[in-house]
């Protein structure tokens, strides 16, 4: 997830546009960049890393500060490490183009080896180098910009929401999106064009939201909306923005944290996307690595949370024993058992900067085995060092709490175990394709329930918010995600909770309970799910308080139902997982804590 931005109009642009940028960072801070068109040549100033960095560069550039028309770009790297070359804005090879893209191109590869075929050269690793090149291509064949630009994106397929500068027509913007948001601001004598309000609701708050397919052309006066399949001329409704600069920044949701919960649908379409081809899961990442006899599962907190979850279908669906290991724990142990004829390790981080999971990562490498990094930053020291890498695409997670990552992790352990299943033969091809209509399924899914999931959890978290203890019971892949509730509500809330396996209860918990000490049970429709209720039972025997969570017709009594859409099997956690990170939010909320910021944590535990 990136920010773009597009100014022409009455006033110095690029001043508009780096404070444009700083109200984008949270959509990615690896690295900058402005595009401008000076003395009829487009100037691109980039600059790797945080976005003062690139403001220090203009300091030099003050003829800069003459021009009113400039494009710019804030990067959460997807393809092609955060470097100065692989900033945006990219300029086409005969540097009449400059674009500034956020989105995946999924072609991108295709087109680049046409491209290069026929002479043209890139000095990036990125999509959006391709892109703006073959907009360039389209150029010599269409009458005009328009036309070329219209051209260019029935090639291209995936997702982007771009703004393109001509050198040759220096005071207009061109702007196009597909899957990727795209917001228009209205001003008077002046336009602007970002992926989203905040970058501009300093000057105007009167917006067209972009549709899928839809072109924009505006200068400082005039703005013209196009349908990119046939360039009708299309109109859009105009809005008022109410919101405040802050709430704008997170999409107008109370918190980073709630806003992350509520884009899980897009996460699990994200971590999806480019890796599904006709029943089958595509992970070129791992084709030259052998299939491991034995999965060794490292990571941290809610990482390892996903990596137990994920052992239950690597072992279930590809038949291979994996161990899942808290990394600081593996990282001290006396002897390393580990093979590397037989064994891979798989490091799971969201940051990709975790201390002890680094530290993992390296004693694996110094005894050659194989090493594969789950990371979501591009660039970061996991997915540099492991000696393969899988991006979960989820986008910044600023929130401190960890929600859309771990989905998008479990998503991709998902696909791991579809994708060794179908290398090993574990798999039928039909048992596959039926697992892959059910994630394709999920989004939707998701997105349908949330909203009932919210009320339900504020409901809850009302009743129970005076509670000082809870246990989070579950069972198989339950157990996992009792784990990970337990998580949430403590680092959220501040009251203590205890993930346990609900077999376990018996053998020493049970002691706890009575009506003070409420559990939350996980109590999908499984095999398992006759045992969890003998667990209910027990506990109601000692007048404990309930939650179940359930996607059955429940005949229990006295407890506090709460349930999901129905989806078979493990994937059903996808449904689970965001009730917990809920009922964890608004029990936080409403009890006054600092959601975004819990004491004492920090978004990437960088040292031991
Ligand atoms: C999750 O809510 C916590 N913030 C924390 O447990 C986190 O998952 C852990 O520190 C691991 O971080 P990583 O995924 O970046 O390695």
């Amino acid at each position: 997830m990136c920010g773009i931005i597009g100014y022409c109009g009455h006033r110095p642009a690029v001043p508009i546009v780096l404070e444009g940028l700083e109200h984008l960072e949270y959509r990615g801070y690896d690295s900058a960049g402005v595009g401008y068109v000076l003395n009829s040549e487009l100037q691109v100033v980039r600059a790797k890393g945080k976005l003062k960095n690139l403001s220090e560069k203009f300091q030099q550039e003050r003829n800069a500060l003459t021009v009113t028309c400039a494009i710019g770009h804030t990067r959460w790297a997807t393809h092609g490490v955060p470097e100065e070359r692989n900033a945006h804005p990219h300029l086409s090879n005969s540097k009449r183009l400059a674009i500034v893209h956020n989105g995946i191109i999924e072609n991108y590869l295709e087109i680049r080896e046409e491209l290069l075929q026929k002479s043209y050269r890139f000095a990036s690793d990125t999509d959006s180098e391709v892109l703006v090149n073959l907009i360039e291509d389209r150029l010599a064949e269409e009458h005009d910009l328009l036309h070329a630009l219209s051209a260019a994106l029935q090639l291209a397929h995936g997702a982007y929401a771009i703004c393109l500068l001509d050198r040759d027509d220096p005071n207009k913007l061109y702007a196009a999106r597909l899957s990727a948001p795209l917001i228009f601001g209205r001003g008077i004598g002046e336009n602007f064009i970002a992926s989203d309000i905040p970058a501009f609701l300093a000057y105007t708050r009167d917006v067209i939201f972009l549709e899928d397919g839809d072109i924009l052309v505006a200068d400082s006066q005039n703005y013209t909306l196009w349908r990119s399949s046939d360039l009708n001329e299309i109109q859009r409704p105009a809005q008022q923005i109410q919101w405040n600069m802050q709430a704008a920044q997170k999409g107008g949701y109370r918190h980073f944290m709630l806003k992350e919960i509520f884009e899980q649908p897009k996460v699990i379409s994200d971590a999806l996307s480019g890796r599904l081809d006709d029943g089958r899961v595509l992970l070129p990442e791992l084709d030259a690595l052998p299939v491991p006899k034995r999965l060794h599962i490292i990571a941290c907190g809610t990482s390892f949370h996903a990596g137990l979850w994920g052992q239950h279908l690597i072992e279930d669906w590809a038949r291979i024993p994996v161990q899942v290991e808290i990394a600081s724990e593996f990282r001290y142990k006396e002897r390393l058992l580990l093979d590397p004829e037989q064994d891979m390790v798989l490091v799971i981080s969201q940051s990709g900067e975790t201390a002890d999971t680094l530290a993992a990562l390296r004693m694996a490498k110094e005894l050659h085995v194989p090493t594969l990094g789950l990371c979501n930053v591009l660039g970061s020291s996991m997915a540099r060092e492991a000696g393969a890498v899988l991006y979960t695409q989820a986008g910044p997670e600023i929130s401190v709490a960890s929600t859309k990552a771990m989905t998008s992790q479990m998503i991709m352990l998902a696909c791991l175990a579809l994708y060794y299943g179908r290398r090993s033969l574990t798999l039928a091809d039909d048992d596959i394709r039926r697992h892959l209509e059910r994630l394709q399924r999920l989004p939707l899914m998701l997105e349908t329930a949330l909203p009932e999931m919210h009320s339900m959890a504020r409901q809850l978290a009302r009743k129970y918010a005076q509670a000082k203890s809870f246990f989070y019971l579950g069972r198989g892949h339950c157990f996992s995600l009792a784990l990970e509730g337990a998580l949430k509500l403590k680092e959220l809330s501040y009251i203590h909770a205890e993930g346990y396996a609900a077999g376990e209860m018996k053998h020493g918990p049970i002691a706890l309970i009575d009506p003070s000490f409420p559990t939350f049970v996980l109590a999908p429709r499984d095999d398992l799910y006759e045992k969890i209720k003998s667990n209910i039972v027990e506990i109601q025997s000692r007048q404990g308080q309930i939650i179940v969570l359930t996607n059955a017709e429940s005949d229990l009594h006295s407890v506090d139902i709460w349930r999901i859409p129905a989806l078979q099997g493990p994937l059903t956690a996808f449904l689970l997982l965001p009730c917990l990170q809920l009922f964890s939010y608004e029990m936080a909320d409403y009890l006054g804590k600092d959601v975004d910021q819990p004491r004492n944590l920090a978004k990437s535990v960088t040292v031991e």
